[in-house]
């Protein structure tokens, strides 16, 4: 993986290059779309559906030019969500025990199989029947390689981290319990849930618990369908994926997020207005980024708008006075609404691997949340010259993803 950091690295002349013409007309289509004749539950129809809806809904539609513009619960780089989301549900009354795909934009849950002694726990790592909930993420990354090339690996899974955050966010809005699974094994994964070479599942996470009966593997996979109404075969994500069955312990990343309004009303913020964020605020984003754990660290650069003394912290500590808002603007790819947000979180690891991208996604959506119901404006930053930044930070590790926040303009 740590090629695919220098392969999708940007600098100022491969951004100079990729920077031409994109023709809207030819998006590729954000939702995946079951057969009609497939059995559905509307997200409204039963109170039990409530967590596969806040973790994946549409929040916004607009029109731009004559099309609609979606934007969802989670965050993704151009609003391009290259991520599917499936749950398998099992001993939940009222709702026919099988494997569903979670339809944001038809508002409901498509009824793909039907499950009795059989079911995906035997791909998620779990040995008994699961009572509860089991959600799949999956990765779509044509959508998103459409419009960034390579890049688009890591957007790809940034934002699988934010889906996974979105599951473990809605579970604690509901009082109930979320673990990412840690054993999954990939491969197998898809192909029993029928995905073709343009879908790759990443992340699974349980809410519920593991009973003791016994569980099968379903025999046959799931019915095929293409998650975009067309693909070029770029395959650039299948050239890096290189680890099919992976066994990975994810960090425990706790949710905040006590009221159901903060999942809906989440948006990126850009306009930044040049105030002065309070200090109780600047000292809860600087305390909870040093919370964040392995395999992340994270570096909060404190801009002249939060109430402290403006630098480089690491770990709650400042590690160099410095006035940088310019100097990250610039680093940012010259975004030049930085230069009114307070602080830039940005996050390291030492290891640039899908764990890692997953992880600072998932975390990072946590922070999002918590900004949202603090009032407070946030944007998720994926485009920045990696290799400046790092010379900027004085590290070696690759740098994984970057949070922007501060007081939203009125
Ligand atoms: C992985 C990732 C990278 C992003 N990179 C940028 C960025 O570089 N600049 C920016 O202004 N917004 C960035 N965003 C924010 C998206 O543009 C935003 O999520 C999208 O437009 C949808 O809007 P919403 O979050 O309000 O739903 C990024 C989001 C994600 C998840």
């Amino acid at each position: 993986m740590q090629i695919l950091y220098s392969d999708t690295s940007l600098t100022p002349m491969r951004v100079a290059r990729s920077s031409g013409y994109i023709d809207w007309a030819s998006q590729p289509s954000l939702f995946k779309h079951y057969p009609d004749f497939l059995f559905r539950y509307r997200y409204e129809s039963l109170a039990a559906l409530k967590i596969a809806e806040l973790s994946r809904c549409i929040t916004s539609c607009s029109d731009i030019g004559g099309k609609p513009y979606y934007r969802l619960n989670t965050p993704s780089a151009g609003n391009l969500h290259p991520i599917e989301l499936y749950v398998q549900i099992r001993g939940i009354k009222g709702v026919i025990s099988g494997i569903y795909h979670v339809d944001a934009k038809e508002k409901c849950l498509v009824l793909i199989r039907e499950i009795e002694r059989d079911g995906v726990e035997p791909f998620v790592g779990l040995s008994n029947r699961f009572k509860g909930m089991l959600f799949i993420v999956s990765i779509v990354p044509f959508r998103s390689e459409w419009k960034y090339g390579e890049r688009a690996v890591r957007y790809c899974y940034i934002d699988a981290g934010h889906q996974t955050g979105a599951i473990l966010a809605s579970a604690h809005v509901l009082g109930q319990k979320a673990t990412i699974l840690s054993d999954i094994d990939t491969l197998s994964l898809n192909e029993h849930m029928g995905f073709s070479t343009q879908e790759f599942s990443c992340m699974a996470v349980s809410v519920g618990e593991e009973t003791d009966k016994s569980v099968e593997p379903f025999k046959s996979p799931l019915i095929q369908v293409a998650p975009t109404d067309y693909c070029e075969s770029i395959n650039t994500f299948s050239k890096y994926l290189d680890h099919y069955k992976y066994t990975v312990t994810y960090p425990p990343i706790q949710s905040f997020t006590e009221n159901i309004a903060t999942i809906y009303d989440r948006r990126s913020v850009r306009l930044f207005a040049d105030t002065m964020l309070n200090r109780e605020i600047s000292d809860y984003f600087l305390q909870r980024s040093s919370q964040v754990s392995l395999p992340l660290s994270a570096s909060v650069v404190i801009l002249k708008n939060a109430a402290k003394d403006p630098g480089i912290y690491k770990e709650g500590k400042i590690q160099k006075h410095g006035e940088y808002a310019d100097t990250m603007s610039h680093l940012l790819v010259d975004q030049s609404f930085i230069k009114n947000a307070a602080m830039v979180i940005i996050f390291t690891a030492r290891k640039f691997t899908a764990h890692s991208m997953i992880c600072a996604g998932t975390f990072a959506h946590m922070l999002h949340l918590e900004a949202v119901n603090n009032g407070i404006g946030f944007t998720g930053i994926g485009a920045f010259y990696d290799e400046k930044l790092q010379l900027f930070l004085e590290t070696q590790d690759p740098i994984v993803y970057i949070c922007a926040l501060g007081e939203e303009r009125s």
